[in-house]
């Protein structure tokens, strides 16, 4: 089974208006046609509608949100709901990442029903998991994930085939500290197993990576056979960095790529 890879770029609440519009655009010009992945950027609510008129008349470059309200309309200050995103032409969602469950106290519930709200307006969700450095060092990596899983499996049950997942180590989140390629695909490979353990068709389903993912580590990270793309902060706000990794995964999901996914 091959998983069409994907690379997502989360610009987090950086840049003015003018900065988000440049950096669209000169991603845009420097992505190299027909690549075999998806390749989705994410700028801060704000700026999406900007950003969609920049990407408009094209198909390459997919336009995704950062966040999605609970609720699907009404009385919510402040949210923005999946079919105003919809709207905008807006395809994937972040949802559940590991600093709006820090700073915004988003809770797994929370993140399940934001999940759902996402599939329910037309939005593929990029639902993030991870432990923290505590966490790991304790040897509950596993039992965490399966926790933040259940939530929203339970919230979707069967739809839980649509959603991406990305394995985000909260430790490795802007910290320049990487997971390894060994350590990330011994978790990727667990969330699928307990995806199938669900009754889910988890081979299907598509788990990225994050956590400081660059242009020196991405191509052995995307080689590993469960990682099936790369949600990126910081590389991401580098056209050139950002477009490196693209490439990394274009090749790694080429024919022919090898073991390592590298043709060089
Ligand atoms: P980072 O962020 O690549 O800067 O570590 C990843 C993320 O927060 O999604």
């Amino acid at each position: 089974m091959t998983r069409r890879k994907l690379v997502a770029g989360n610009w987090k609440m950086t840049g003015s208006l003018a900065a988000n519009r440049a950096l669209a655009a000169e991603v845009l010009e420097r992505l190299p046609g027909h690549l075999p992945c998806d390749v989705v950027i994410c700028p801060p609510p704000v700026h999406v509608a900007a950003v969609a008129e920049v990407l408009q008349g094209q198909a390459q470059l997919l336009l995704g949100a950062q966040d999605v309200a609970a609720e699907a309309d009404g009385a919510y200050t402040g949210d923005v709901s999946g079919a105003m995103l919809r709207e905008l032409g807006v395809r994937y969602c972040i949802v559940g990442h590991s600093e709006r469950r820090q700073h915004q106290h988003e809770s797994n519930l929370a993140v399940a029903q934001k999940t759902q709200r996402a599939l329910d307006a037309g939005l593929t969700p990029i639902v993030c998991l991870g432990e923290t450095a505590q966490q790991r060092d304790a040897g509950w990596t596993d039992w965490v994930l399966g926790h933040q899983l259940d939530a929203v499996a339970r919230a979707l049950g069967q739809r839980l085939a649509e959603v991406v997942l990305a394995y985000e180590p909260v430790w490795a989140i802007g910290t320049g500290q990487t997971a390894s390629p060994a350590q990330a695909q011994q978790v990727h490979a667990a969330l699928r197993e307990q995806m199938a353990q669900r009754g889910v068709a988890a081979e299907r389903v598509r788990i990225v990576y994050g956590g400081s993912m660059n242009p020196a580590n991405a191509a052995d990270l995307l080689a590993q056979p469960d990682i099936d793309g790369g949600l990126v902060g910081g590389a991401a706000r580098v056209a050139d960095d950002f477009v490196d990794i693209v490439e990394a995964a274009g090749r790694s999901a080429m024919p022919g790529a090898g073991a390592m996914g590298k043709l060089e």
